[in-house]
């Protein structure tokens, strides 16, 4: 697939987080000192309590908040929004819902600007891909929730981009659809290897997806601990959940995440 109509593969683009302290207004400390490098192609995922500042430092290499402390670095060049290399996907990622299903997965890279005939074809791919061959032309009220989901999920993956931020985007789906849409994007990702920063709050799919697992603190945001994640790939979600190793490493970050940190999840 891919190769053929996106090089993004090739440009080999990390993100080097060096020493960001941000706050949101005087005394709100929110990130305190946040280091962290994600080399080249490489999954990170981010897990923490709610409000620990995850959304705040995907924001921040968005480039839709400004570096205040610290300094953000992607393709040699600072964050802005925007950037041809990067993409964001959320939690409930909106179609437009005046656009097919096609139309809304080449959005990104007709905004962009990407050539007419090659967004098609990817998008079309991209679409069987994701298990909605037959829906090209269907507006996004004649899909469910999972469906819509996987959608963006193509759209994400239509932009000819190096990097991938994502912010739960499976976060608001049934636990079997999040385990198919965990498979797909582990596939879509290992035939082109993006580098993508993926924040949920399900340490699970963290460990299932990621290369390495970045452990975040709150009052104020720091991260207190970054796991390989040592997993053979390819990897299936449901497979895992039954690999005692698995189980050795989800240990290991609970007791992290519970160790004087307040409940996990307070919302
Ligand atoms: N625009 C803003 N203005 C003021 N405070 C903000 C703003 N955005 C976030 N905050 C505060 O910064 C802190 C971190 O918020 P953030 O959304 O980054 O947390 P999070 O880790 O993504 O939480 P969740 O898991 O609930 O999504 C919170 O205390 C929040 O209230
Ligand atoms: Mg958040």
């Amino acid at each position: 697939m891919g190769n053929i109509v996106s090089d993004s593969g090739n440009k080999s683009v990390g993100i080097a987080i060096d020493s960001v302290t941000h706050r949101f207004g005087p005394g709100q400390l929110t990130l305190d000192n946040v280091s962290l490098n994600v080399e080249p192609g490489e999954f990170v995922a981010i897990v923490g309590p709610s409000g620990c500042g995850k959304t705040t430092l995907l924001n921040l290499v968005a480039g839709l908040l400004p570096t205040q402390e610290g300094t953000i670095t992607l393709a040699n060049e600072q964050p802005r929004p925007g950037h041809p290399l990067v993409g964001y996907m959320l939690a409930r990622d909106a179609l437009f819902g005046w656009r097919t299903v096609r139309r809304n997965v080449e959005l990104g890279a007709e905004i962009r600007g990407q050539d007419e005939a090659l967004r098609e074809i990817r998008a079309v791919e991209l679409i069987r891909q994701v298990g909605l061959a037959g829906y090209e032309d269907a507006y996004p009220k004649a899909l469910s929730h999972g469906m819509r989901q996987r959608a963006a999920l193509a759209r994400t993956f239509c932009l000819d981009v190096a990097v991938l931020l994502m912010d739960e985007p499976f976060g608001a789906l049934d636990a079997q659809t999040k385990l198919q849409l965990e498979d797909l994007l582990l596939d879509l990702w290992t035939r082109e290897r993006r580098t993508v920063l993926f924040v949920t709050h399900d340490l699970n799919e963290a460990l299932v997806l990621a290369d390495r697992v970045v452990v975040m603190g709150r009052n104020p945001g720091t991260i207190r601990l970054v796991v390989q994640v040592t997993l053979p790939r390819p990897r299936e979600a449901r497979m895992l959940q039954s690999d005692p190793h698995f189980h050795d490493l989800s240990a290991t970050i609970w007791r992290e995440l519970e160790g004087g940190m307040g409940p996990w999840l307070d919302r």
